[in-house]
């Protein structure tokens, strides 16, 4: 697996240079969606001749310009699952930070509500594995973002196997066409109550509970513990793994706090904007201070606060 340090310090000529070519990046993904301008198109036209071509456009985005990305520079993000719980304000957060957003539901109708807020909605079912490839490789994505899951049915065993095989297959489908796609990095949702049992708090590095049979058996063993190797154990794309604890809030199954380590979906969905070029590849808990599971990782290294809500315009 392919580890990164953070850079803390760069000179300024280094940060000119690349507020230039980021500046050439989001024009040149403009570009290809047919959205900019004939300025733009002749400026990119000006610079692509000037570098011989060989600027794409992509690649400050995912190296120089690391500590960029959740916090100024444009990325192309493909948002699988962008209709859900965290997925809706997660697409709030990207669209306002000015990324490129390309966001998935599996009906016209997900696509239409998507469309409506501001971002570019797309039709796929992640068991369809040819088409959420071919969806990869024609949207281009610096990351890809997975917000799946398929309990809108409950925790009955039926909702629970349903909800397994998303995450295994689907999950295996979304890391074949990451690294099809060349993606920098895979972001996936998992939870935060699957660790083996052991005194508290639970850090990332406990091992889950592989051995766990009946009802969470399905959940952990069949559906976690795979989305997670799959995300985590590949070189070729960075995985970042995010635990979240019980989801409450607008969407959610619960409009209060709930559960052992309870997490806002708003500040669920601020997590992920944060990683999409903070911290190393791994798994990070995402749940408030004081519950089963230690937070201290996603605070210092994706500077993320449980505290965090969206700003409502008036
Ligand atoms: N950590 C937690 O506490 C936790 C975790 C998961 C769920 N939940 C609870 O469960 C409630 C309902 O769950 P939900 O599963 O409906 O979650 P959700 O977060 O409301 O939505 C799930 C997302 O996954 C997409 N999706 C599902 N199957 C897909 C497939 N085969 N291909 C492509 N996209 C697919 C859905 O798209 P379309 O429907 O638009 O096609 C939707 O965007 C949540 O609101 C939450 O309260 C809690």
């Amino acid at each position: 697996m392919s580890l990164h340090t953070e850079t803390p310090l760069r000179p300024a000529a280094t940060g000119i240079a690349f507020r230039v070519l980021a500046l050439v990046g989001r024009n040149e993904v403009q570009q290809e969606r047919g959205l900019a301008s004939a300025p733009n198109r002749l400026f990119a036209g000006l610079f692509r001749t000037a570098t011989r071509g060989r600027y794409t456009g992509r690649w400050p985005l995912g190296t120089l310009g690391r500590e960029q990305g959740a916090r100024g520079a444009p990325m192309n993000v493909f948002l699988a699952g962008a209709t859900g719980a965290i997925g809706r304000p997660l697409v709030s957060l990207l669209r306002d930070a000015s990324h490129c957003v390309i966001g998935t539901s599996r009906s016209a109708a997900g696509k239409a509500t998507l469309e409506g807020l501001g971002i570019q909605g797309m039709v796929v079912d992640v068991f369809d594995r040819e088409t959420l490839e071919h969806a990869v490789l024609e949207a281009k994505p610096d990351v890809i973002i997975h917000q799946l899951t398929d309990l809108s049915g409950g925790t009955d065993p039926q909702s629970l196997e349903r909800n397994a095989r998303l995450r295994r297959e689907g999950t295996a489908n979304l890391t074949h066409a990451a690294r099809a796609g060349r993606v920098k990095r895979l972001i996936a949702q998992s939870i935060a109550w699957a660790y083996a049992p052991k005194e508290l708090p639970y850090y990332e590095s406990d091992p889950l509970d592989e051995e766990a049979d009946g009802l969470r058996g399905i959940s952990v063993r069949d559906g976690v513990v795979p989305l997670e190797r799959s995300v985590l154990r590949q070189a070729e794309v960075e995985g970042v793994v995010l635990r979240y604890g019980q989801l409450y809030g607008p969407g959610a199954w619960s409009a209060n706090p709930t559960g052992s380590s309870p997490v806002h979906v708003e500040a669920a969905a601020y997590a992920a904007f944060l990683a999409l070029d903070r911290g190393a590849p791994g798994a990070y808990n995402i749940a408030e201070p004081g519950g089963a599971v230690a937070i201290t990782k996603a605070v210092e290294r994706l500077g993320w606060s449980a505290d965090f809500r969206l700003q409502r315009k008036e």
